[in-house]
């Protein structure tokens, strides 16, 4: 089996050194960009707007894919192990990073099993309860929860998600054990928050801004350190007593490692090009994420990110004692 894809790198390989005019062919059917989470959630939405812009620079369709499960890693063994002929890649968050901790065993490396394309967006998150928990503000969910941490249960998207690694840090901060309840995104925890069947989500702007305007969740804060220009009179949990509490969502487009690099180079450009789009530019702004710089927008650079990222979260999840086999 190994010796079967190797070949079939060679293979793709030689091809894209000796026929350029095979190279101008790609893409030649639609591509597909996998998400780890449910449809509608914040990754999905993020995935959706870039694959409409990302589209019209291919000329060629951009299916989105939601594969669930495992807080997003079975979504990256799944792409780990797809053929590298340029028709998957693969959008993920912090996940790519937290979840060499969270599990003693993953089914890839995120560093050695991909080609790195670009990062993208960078999104805030935001402290919600449902809307008839009973604190108010800040200050009386701390309260509240410090005092009742049996009686209250946190959703999040799994071991691996965003919303679990801000959770377990807001547990952490406060120095209480809250009931989490794992979704497969954080559009259906959402849901369950809506409906009142869970107390706690942190999530992102992403999802949560419409909901937090049409007052239908109760909200405590957001999760960077300085205010954001999309909830301007929002107050950051940092300057209400979690002192340096913050989570930042980066995101991260990657393809099976043998990709070529002409294709790669030219997904790259599309993401480019797509962060430019006015279209994708105002969606962006109206949820709160941020378009990354230009100097974050290299292949090396995300590789260079995602190391990083796994240094600096690796040693604060395993002080928790968090992780799956
Ligand atoms: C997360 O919590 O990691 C994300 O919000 C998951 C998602 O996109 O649903």
């Amino acid at each position: 089996m190994k010796l079967n894809r190797r070949l079939l790198v060679a293979a793709i390989a030689g091809l894209f050194s000796t026929a350029p005019q095979a190279q101008q062919a790609w893409p030649a059917k639609s591509v597909t960009l996998v998400v780890p989470f449910a449809a509608g959630g914040p990754t999905d939405v993020v995935a959706r707007t870039l694959a409409a812009s990302i589209s019209k620079t291919l000329g060629q369709t951009v299916v989105v894919e939601n594969k669930l499960g495992a807080g997003g890693t079975v979504a990256a063994g799944y792409v780990a192990r797809a053929a590298p002929d340029g028709y998957t890649f693969f959008i993920h968050h912090n996940g790519m990073a937290t979840s060499t901790a969270l599990y003693r065993k993953l089914a890839y490396n995120p560093l050695t099993d991909f080609e790195f394309v670009s990062q993208a967006v960078d999104v805030p998150m935001t402290l919600l309860a449902r809307k008839d928990f009973p604190a108010n503000n800040f200050q009386e969910l701390a309260a509240y929860v410090k005092t009742n941490p049996q009686k209250i249960n946190l959703a999040n998207a799994g071991l691996g998600a965003v919303s679990q690694l801000c959770g377990m840090l807001f547990e952490r901060a406060l120095d209480v054990k809250l009931t989490a309840v794992p979704f497969q995104g954080t559009a259906p925890a959402m849901n369950a928050l809506l409906g009142g069947q869970v107390d706690i989500l942190c999530d992102q702007t992403t999802q949560t801004i419409p909901q937090i305007k049409a007052g239908n969740v109760k909200f405590y804060g957001v999760t960077t350190k300085s205010r954001i220009k999309a909830l301007p009179d929002a107050p950051t949990l940092h300057e209400q007593g979690l002192k340096d509490f913050e989570v930042v969502v980066w995101h991260g487009i990657y393809a099976p490692k043998g990709t070529p690099k002409p294709i790669i180079d030219r997904m790259n450009a599309a993401v480019r090009a797509a962060l430019k789009d006015p279209d994708v530019g105002r969606r962006m702004a109206d949820l709160g994420a941020e378009i990354v710089p230009d100097s974050k927008l290299s292949p090396e650079g995300l590789q260079t990110w995602l190391k990083s990222e796994i240094d600096k979260w690796g040693p604060i999840i395993r002080a928790t004692g968090t992780f799956a086999d």
